[in-house]
């Protein structure tokens, strides 16, 4: 069905209802209808509230922030009290986006206890709507049992970041059978432990694709093909923020960086040749 012939409360995922947050439920009917839809990254209220005002209907607090915000060199050192800063930042800073962040590395792989306390925290401290964690079989009996206790979980397969050590990098995953067959085990499995969506992250398109069309959960791809029901981007690598080299995956939409640095410089040189502040910027 095409949205122009959908009644005004089912339009867009985002634009249909006007006075609440983007629920999981939102996304399930989204998957239903064939909507696509896009994720980004934020990490502080005021970015988060650019794209909560673009539309962007869910936001994911990533614990990418250790590279992209915090200056670390990998997502690993970033820790829960990092997490739950951030996250509650981005809650205030918007109204529709449903807030989804993630569970950093250390917080949920002991048990599935620690898991539940760490997502009660980021849902009672920092208002999220759900969280992130990485893992599939290995981390069913977790996901089983935040969402049995009301926590919405995004599962995420695939390239895990937070193995970088383990993984020796971050090399594309899924290629071949045995280890094709392995990720198609671990979306269903995560599936049934109940999560309500799952990444698919530097993974073969035709694969993506097929763990797609398998699973009634939408799928969120970054690097993972066009035929994900979403993709997500680093808020940093689509807007050209991101100093060097950006995954093949990325396309970048502005060139912030740029951008940043000329208008420093001008406020810089303005500041030396006594141009900055003007009469119009001075009290009397
Ligand atoms: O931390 C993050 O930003 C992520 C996305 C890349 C999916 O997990």
């Amino acid at each position: 069905m095409q949205n122009g012939s959908l009644p005004a409360a089912q339009k867009s995922l985002y634009g249909g209802v006007t006075s609440r947050r983007v629920t999981v439920r939102d996304l399930a009917a989204a998957k239903q209808r064939g909507e696509r839809w896009a994720m980004l990254t934020a990490y502080d209220a005021m970015t988060a509230s650019v794209f909560d005002e673009a539309g962007i209907p869910v936001l994911l607090v990533g614990d990418s922030a250790g590279n992209c915000h915090l200056g670390y060199e990998n997502t690993v050192p970033v820790t829960m009290d990092q997490m739950v800063m951030m996250a509650g930042a981005v809650v205030r800073g918007t109204q529709r986006a449903l807030v989804v962040a993630d569970l950093p590395f250390g917080s949920y792989q002991e048990s599935p206890q620690q898991a539940l306390h760490n997502a009660v925290r980021l849902m009672k401290d920092a208002g999220v709507q759900a969280v992130k964690l990485e893992g599939g079989e290995r981390s069913a009996a977790a996901i089983e049992l935040l969402v049995q206790a009301g926590v919405p979980v995004m599962a995420h397969l695939g390239l895990t970041p937070q193995s970088v050590h383990a993984l020796g990098g971050y090399p594309v995953q899924g290629r071949g059978d045995e280890a094709a067959h392995q990720l198609l085990r671990d979306a269903k499995t995560v599936q049934a432990a109940g999560a309500f969506s799952v990444v698919l992250e530097a993974v073969p398109a035709e694969l993506a694709a097929q763990v797609t069309e398998q699973l009634h959960i939408p799928t969120v791809g970054i690097g993972a093909g066009a035929g994900c029901d979403a993709q997500v981007l680093v808020w940093t690598d689509m807007a050209g923020m991101t100093s060097g080299r950006v995954p093949k995956f990325v396309k970048k939409y502005a060139e912030l960086r740029a951008a940043l640095g000329d208008a420093a410089r001008a406020f810089q040189d303005d500041v030396r040749d006594a141009a900055f502040p003007a009469e119009e910027h001075s009290f009397h």
